[in-house]
């Protein structure tokens, strides 16, 4: 008999059916997200669980599911939706997607860039709605990305990755993160590590790369808001909860800072209502990952982590909490 796994929202096709193959599927017969009580009646007697972002997995839900239950497979790199600490007390492994979605995201950051820096949204509306009536000095003037200054806050995998396009850019790239990168790594991305004051002070574009934790939330307020440069743009593409968003909308409305790229948001999928209606402001569905060959290799990388501990009895090849395995 095949492992009982559920899978909390439709995955696409491949990864659908790789899944099929191998495990017992109840899947999310919705094409929206589970409610709190349909999530924990899914889970009753489920041997592994696929979970998104948009589930919080929490010891209740690990309960729920009884005590077969061996291994949550998230599918995002990100893995602040579980209690990881619940799930090792109850020896429950967890597992999560990196590195595919890294290159995807960094693309996807340099989009936000360029598109907040030059007017890209604006312009296309503009167009669509019949008032471009020729070429004009003065039409939607906005700002160069080559040659500036790039602030990374967090330089993991994926701000490294967007290190190395902004290089291509002719940037100048600083990064903050808790702990500085070899000189290996710096020389390769061009990156120089600065505090956290400096980055926010000399930057024209600061990126968020950091995971949510404890430490990172509301890891741009407003004093940080105040701190950068009336002309900086800000790009989210980490986790909405990072950004105390109503600040922003503050410092954006006063004109403090000039204009904002945001793929995430603090109460996702609910968005400040005041930042809606900026014109300075690029607002994304958080697609960071979103391209179809990376979402079918993070459910495939999913499956992988389910199939490593159902069929082999393994530790998953992508396992958050290894210290259940020791
Ligand atoms: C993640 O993987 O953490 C992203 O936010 C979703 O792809």
């Amino acid at each position: 008999m095949k492992p009982r796994v559920m899978v909390t929202r439709r995955l696409p096709r491949r990864a659908m059916a790789v899944l099929d193959q191998h495990f017992e599927v109840r899947c999310n017969p919705h094409d929206r997200v589970l409610t709190r009580e349909e999530l924990l009646e899914g889970v009753r007697g489920q041997q592994g669980l696929l979970p998104l972002l948009t589930d919080p997995i929490d010891d209740a839900v690990m309960g729920a599911a009884g005590k077969q239950l061996r291994i949550i497979a998230n599918y995002a790199v990100g893995f602040d939706n579980i209690d990881v600490a619940a799930a090792t007390a109850r020896g429950i492994a967890v597992g999560n997607t990196p590195g595919v979605l890294t290159d995807t995201t960094a693309d996807l950051t340099m989009a936000l860039i360029l598109t907040v820096s030059r007017r890209i949204v604006e312009g296309d509306a503009y167009a669509r709605a019949g008032k471009y009536q020729g070429w004009a000095p003065e039409l939607l003037l906005g700002r160069d990305v080559h040659h500036q200054t790039l602030g990374l806050m967090g330089f993991g995998r994926i701000g490294q990755a967007v290190a190395r396009r902004a290089v291509g850019f002719d940037m100048r790239i600083l990064y903050h993160a808790r702990h500085r990168v070899s000189s290996e790594v710096e020389a390769r991305t061009g990156a120089r590590y600065v505090d956290q004051e400096t980055l926010l002070r000399e930057a024209d574009i600061i990126s968020l790369h950091v995971p949510l934790t404890a430490r990172t939330r509301h890891l741009i307020g407003a004093d940080e808001l105040s701190m950068m440069k009336p002309t900086a743009f800000l790009i989210n593409t980490a986790r909405g909860e990072v950004v105390d968003e109503a600040a922003l909308a503050e410092a954006l409305e006063a004109e403090r800072i000039a204009g904002a790229g945001l793929d995430v948001f603090e109460r996702e999928p609910r968005i400040h209502p005041a930042l809606t209606g900026m014109k300075q402001v690029v607002l994304l569905p958080h697609v960071g990952s979103a391209s179809i060959a990376t979402r079918t290799r993070m459910g495939e990388m999913a499956a992988e982590n389910l199939m490593a501990v159902l069929l082999k009895d393994q530790q998953p090849p992508h396992c958050v909490n290894p210290e259940i395995y020791r």
